[in-house]
């Protein structure tokens, strides 16, 4: 995150900040005074939202005391704002408080960080979140009842709690996008709690809720690793993409006004600096509302709302429909091309991303940021001829070369996808990733592989199949690669990482399973199954085939088509006939009574000094797998 921005804020007044800048024109001080006031009303969430982010270990308890402690000073500051102390930025007073709570930055590891100073300080709170959050205990589950009898008892207690439930456990996404899923969270439980039947009532409205939430936090995770990675050019040209798709209509001008504001936007949200996070996303929101006729005309409903369902309604909001005035053929057509980039390289190459991004809204990001480097090269390519003209005209063909290939990958995609279903392809990707990856812990590639099913499953029958999907699947890839963090996996992995943002797909495509990863060897917790294998609808039961999965392709002897089979019929060898549904619905799946010992054997054979198994000898009975197509799982013949 940039140090300079930061220390230009340095006597920004913690509850009147804004005002300082001396605003001219009636219509900001009216908005920066709205979201002055948002700020102090919700300065309990916007608390808990940041301590749980960034001390995820830190119990309620604990959040309870700096929620006082902070509200105390909202009060002390608002009724005098020239005391010394509220000259601070209010992310700074925060960190100061943690650091004073008594023993807490000893008991989580934050001791480290107390000693140094501001952009210092705020990167070591950045580094110390963790994005695998499988040390925390899962997501409680309370019975409705007793969940509504506590939302009745106190509404405000239960909604801090469950902030502070899902802020530790999403320890990336924007605090606005959180205080979003808290406010329709607090209707979901207003309305089902007056409900006869609570369980089915939360469950049917609550998922659409943590859907939206891991959408956002997906897309705002990889954006905020891409721009730690890659710098401020690629994040102004995600926004580049982005925008000109959602409002075609907007001069060139006004958008590189809007990319200043946006971009500077993540500086304060990625590095979880909440209060900023809050007031930079008002900046950008008010700035298109303020120019909406020039800007989009699908917009005007979300910005007659309030924070922060106004921002969200903006980025959830439909693209605008294209206009005529389209110019994307001067950067083909030109014969001065060479000469206007040389002049100012960054500008124009934006501009061309912005034209080519607004014509054509069914491309992805990752893909709109493809063509703009292909361009980038046919241009130092072409501008070295003789006779750069006759070079670069052909453009268009580098381009549909590009996006041919990507269009092909996502075929492919969604082909086994068709194929195989849902866990099936979840199936497929556990053993690809694990071949690509296999330092990665169990957990992190099962997490990953449903990912890149549920994008599949989501993508794969939209009109708009390519976007979604190469759009989605980026975004795995992204986690993948690390958000707070330059993670070392492999050195193929990691090359894919970070040598180029926008053909991470295309990289990750032509990876083979790690040559270089010493396979564990022992067997232990590899056969955890029991007699409720053949039992139905358990996630638990689930999840011990997806590790059962995991491990074995860990095995490098296997290859992934024996995997899948031997995978399948393990089924069939262990539960008598029934229903077709193997794994799935059916309760009448059986264990037999000699199946665990010969999975054992089988095991023990695999993981042995001397692996060497063959399709034939894993006993796979390719004919009697015909039967079970609920399953899902077929090898490609
Ligand atoms: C506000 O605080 C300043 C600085 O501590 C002090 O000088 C001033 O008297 C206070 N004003 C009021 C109204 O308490
Ligand atoms: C504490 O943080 C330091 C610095 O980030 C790290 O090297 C160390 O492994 C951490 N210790 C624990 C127990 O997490
Ligand atoms: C990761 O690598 C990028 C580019 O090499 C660098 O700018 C950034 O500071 C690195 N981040 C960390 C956390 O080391
Ligand atoms: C590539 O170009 C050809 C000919 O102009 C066109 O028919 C085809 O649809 C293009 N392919 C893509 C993926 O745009």
């Amino acid at each position: 995150m940039k140090q300079l921005k930061f220390t230009d804020f340095v006597f920004f007044l913690f509850f009147f900040t804004e005002s300082l800048t001396l605003p001219t024109k009636p219509q900001d001080v009216d908005d920066s005074g709205i979201t002055q006031k948002f700020i102090e009303e919700n300065i309990e969430y916007i608390t808990i939202i940041a301590f749980a982010q960034y001390v995820q270990e830190a119990t309620f308890e604990d959040v309870e005391i700096l929620v006082k402690d902070m509200v105390e000073y909202k009060d002390r500051c608002v009724a005098n704002k020239t005391l010394p102390e509220c000259f601070k930025l209010p992310n700074n007073a925060l960190q100061e408080k943690i650091f004073a709570m008594e023993g807490l930055p000893q008991k989580h590891n934050l001791s480290h960080c107390c000693s140094k100073v501001d952009f210092e300080r705020r990167s070591c709170f950045f580094f110390n979140k963790k994005a695998d959050v499988a040390f925390l205990p899962p997501f409680p589950t309370l019975d409705p009842e007793e969940k509504c009898q506590a939302f009745k008892n106190s509404r405000k207690s239960f909604l801090n709690r469950y902030v502070y439930e899902v802020a530790r456990r999403n320890p990336f996404v924007f605090a606005p996008t959180l205080l979003s899923v808290a406010a329709r969270f607090e209707e979901v439980a207003g309305a089902c709690c007056e409900e006869q039947h609570k369980a089915t009532c939360f469950q049917t409205r609550a998922a659409p809720v943590i859907q939206y939430l891991k959408a956002f936090s997906s897309y705002q995770k990889n954006v905020c690793g891409a721009y730690l990675k890659f710098g401020t050019k690629v994040l102004n040209f995600i926004n580049i993409a982005v925008l000109s798709q959602k409002f075609p209509k907007i001069e060139f001008k006004e958008l590189t006004s809007l990319i200043e504001d946006v971009s500077s936007k993540y500086d304060g949200c990625c590095e979880g600096d909440v209060v900023q996070c809050v007031r930079d996303t008002s900046k950008v929101m008010n700035h298109i509302c303020s120019k909406q006729g020039s800007i989009s005309s699908k917009i005007q409903e979300c910005c007659e709302k309030k924070i922060p369902e106004r921002g969200e309604c903006i980025i959830n909001s439909n693209k605008d429909d294209r206009p005529e005035d389209l110019r994307e053929a001067k950067f083909t057509d030109s014969e001065t091309l060479c000469q206007e980039r040389d002049t100012d390289p960054d500008n124009f190459f934006a501009e061309f991303t912005y034209e080519y991004s607004r014509n054509h809204p069914d491309l992805s990001t990752p893909e709109l940021l493809r063509i703009a480097h292909v361009y980038k090269d046919v241009l130092s390519n072409c501008c070295n001829t003789q006779n750069p003209p006759g070079c670069y005209r052909r453009a268009k063909d580098k381009f549909n070369e590009t996006t041919e290939k990507s269009h092909k990958i996502v075929q492919r995609e969604c082909e086994h996808f068709q194929l195989w279903g849902k866990d099936g392809v979840k199936y497929y990707y556990l053993i690809r990733l694990t071949k690509t990856a296999p330092q990665l812990s169990t957990e992190e590639l099962i997490s990953l592989g449903e990912k890149m099913a549920m994008a599949l499953a989501t993508c794969c029958t939209l009109s708009e199949e390519f976007a979604c999907v190469d759009n989605l699947v980026d975004l795995v890839l992204g986690e993948l690669c690390g958000i707070n963090e330059n993670r070392t996996i492999n050195p193929a992995v990691d090359h894919c990482c970070k040598t180029n943002f926008a053909f991470r797909r295309h990289c990750f495509e032509g990876l083979k399973a790690d040559e270089t990863y010493v396979p564990p060897t022992t067997t232990k917790d590899l056969f955890t199954f029991n007699a409720d294998l053949c039992q139905a609808q358990n996630e638990e039961l689930q999840r011990k085939k997806d590790r059962v999965l995991v491990d074995l392709a860990r095995r490098r002897e296997l290859a992934e088509e024996e995997l899948r089979a031997w995978l399948a019929g393990l089924a069939e060898r262990c539960c008598s006939a029934g229903e077709p549904a193997l794994w799935g619905g059916s309760q009448n799946w059986q264990l037999k009574p000699d199946c665990l010992r010969n999975i054992k054997e089988k095991a023990s054979k695999l993981s042995g000094p001397d692996r060497r198994e063959t399709p034939e000898s894993l006993n796979v009975d390719r004919k009697k797998r015909g039967n079970c197509s609920g399953f899902g799982v077929h090898s490609p013949q």
